[in-house]
């Protein structure tokens, strides 16, 4: 009798399996998954990725085309290489790719990824995108800002001149001052600790960027999850968080209670910390938020506002020392426009074009975010491949900005190349995306310009540069961290003169 169980239930069993088995092979069969290197069991195609993985993409992309499927450990995602894919995508059939993909670390130390960046598409990431736009990103508020980019870039100034003639860490100084206008602007002023927060953004940006075991082996981390070495850390990275992002709104509150007053930014006006305050209290918001969620989004700013800023401009001058001919020629076209002009630097600096073209030239050659994060929010067929809801999707803009179809000498500086092309950074030309595109397109273009170009033009003005005794320009390391934000691994050493 227990042998006929036995046997019955074990064939019921191979029976289910089989069914699914067929099913599964029945809908894949008119389901093609793109083209991709050869899989291995288990890791998948993840021993033919190297850091940083936009290079080996591109390569592998060379081989299997400019939409690959690539498994990385439990995971599956689709690679896109090509400007006429990156437009179907991103803006033909946006929002289908407007998703983003979730990460383990996201998730701890962006308070359940609720930011801006890593919310998915859909009424809260509508919602925090707008307050974050109407209060803080936008062209109006944007030129408010200017006495602060002009009080932090003249301290910057300052603080070369003092070591005029000696080596000094330029990279740390750009990162430092950026990170002070962010700051200044969106919570009225420079965080106590921002030590503490300079590292902990340039650590998160490193570990968000879903190359994380965690994300790569979903499975395993939910079993060895507590354990993982990874978790730890970030969790501790996040007690670290908020200490430094609770002072800030108890200091917001406290204001807003005692004083009667809600408006803690340097122009007697809300900044984005008290307008994330009183829609709180107000609770008019279609889907009501807590602490946690703006101190997300608030870190979201913080990081994304400081990283990729700085690193366009620390990008920019290692390109410029690597070339002299380009120095010059920027920093003619600064000192003639500004002549005699000091008091007006801010309305003659978006003028400038040969700037503008040295700006471009370092975003294409070394786009901040050189991978573009999606993921598929619902089943797309795209020419005959089948990419199924929820996959990842990572459009490979670093690759795009260096493709010879597109690019004449596409490895070289060569700011003049934009000089006849009505490329720009919403123009809709899908091979030049330092911003992204679609409806998650960067929002803080504007923000983000303003004090690249303020920054910038103010360096090349007041000093003349050189690299440190012995080092030529052709010595420097191009060598790029790995992370969501691209930064030089090395930092930049520079001596700065006065220009009298
Ligand atoms: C050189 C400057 C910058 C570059 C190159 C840059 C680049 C990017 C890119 C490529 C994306 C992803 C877009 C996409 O998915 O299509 C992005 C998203 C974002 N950026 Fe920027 N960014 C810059 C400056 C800033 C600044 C200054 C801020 C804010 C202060 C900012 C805030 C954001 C936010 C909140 C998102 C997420 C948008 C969303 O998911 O809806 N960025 N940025």
């Amino acid at each position: 009798m227990l042998e006929l169980i036995t046997t019955l239930t074990l064939s019921a069993i191979f029976f289910f399996l089989f069914n699914k088995w067929k099913i599964s092979r029945n809908s894949n069969s008119t389901k093609k998954p793109p083209p991709g290197p050869r899989k291995l069991p288990i890791i998948g195609n993840l021993h033919q990725i190297s850091n940083p993985p936009f290079r080996c993409f591109r390569a592998l992309s060379n081989q299997h085309g400019p939409l690959m499927q690539l498994k990385l450990g439990e995971t599956t995602a689709v690679v896109v290489s090509s400007p006429d894919l990156a437009k179907r995508m991103l803006k033909d059939l946006d929002p289908s790719f407007a998703d983003r993909p979730q990460s383990a670390a996201a998730d701890i130390i962006l308070y359940r990824s609720s930011d801006v960046v890593f919310s998915q598409y859909g009424d809260y990431w509508r919602q925090m995108r707008k307050l974050c736009v109407d209060e803080l990103l936008n062209a109006k508020t944007v030129r408010l800002f200017r006495s602060i980019r002009r009080d932090e870039t003249s301290r910057l100034m300052d603080s070369l001149r003092e070591s005029s003639g000696r080596v000094v860490n330029l990279t740390e100084k750009i990162f430092s001052h950026s990170s002070s206008v962010t700051c200044r602007a969106a919570c009225g002023g420079v965080v106590e600790d921002g030590e503490t927060l300079m590292k902990l953004m340039a650590d998160s940006t490193r570990m968000v960027s879903g190359f994380e075991v965690a994300d790569l082996f979903p499975s395993l981390s939910r079993i060895l999850g507590a354990l993982s070495w990874t978790r730890r850390r970030l969790e501790a990275m996040r007690r670290e968080l908020d200490v430094i992002l609770d002072d800030v709104i108890e200091r917001h509150r406290r204001n807003r209670v005692e004083n009667g007053s809600g408006k803690n930014s340097e122009f007697g006006s809300e900044d984005l910390v008290d307008v994330f305050l009183r829609v709180q209290e107000e609770g008019q918001l279609r889907i009501p938020i807590d602490n946690d969620n703006i101190k997300a989004v608030l870190f979201d700013i913080f990081t994304a506002g400081t990283e990729t800023s700085s690193s366009t401009i620390d990008w920019a001058m290692v390109e410029l020392l690597r070339h002299p001919r380009v120095m010059a020629k920027a920093q003619a076209e600064l000192r003639q426009a500004l002549k005699g002009n000091s008091t007006q630097q801010d309305d003659i600096v978006p003028n400038l074009k040969y700037l503008k073209l040295v700006i471009k030239e370092t975003m294409r050659l070394h786009p901040p975010a050189p991978i573009v994060l999606r993921a598929c929010k619902e089943e797309q067929v795209i020419n005959g491949y089948t990419i199924p809801a929820g996959e990842k999707v990572l459009v490979n803009i670093w690759a795009m900005h260096r493709n010879p179809r597109y690019w004449d000498d596409p490895e070289m500086f060569k700011p003049e190349r934009f000089e006849n092309q009505s490329l720009d950074f919403v123009g809709g030309d899908y091979h030049f995306l330092p911003f992204g595109a679609g409806k998650r397109m960067c929002p803080g273009i504007t923000f983000g310009l303003a004090t690249i170009e303020f920054a910038l033009s103010q360096l090349l003005y007041n000093f003349d540069w050189k690299l440190p005794e012995g080092l030529r320009g052709e010595d420097l390391d191009m060598t790029e961290n790995v992370g969501l934000t691209v930064v030089r691994k090395q930092n930049l050493f520079v001596v700065a003169t006065p220009y009298n």
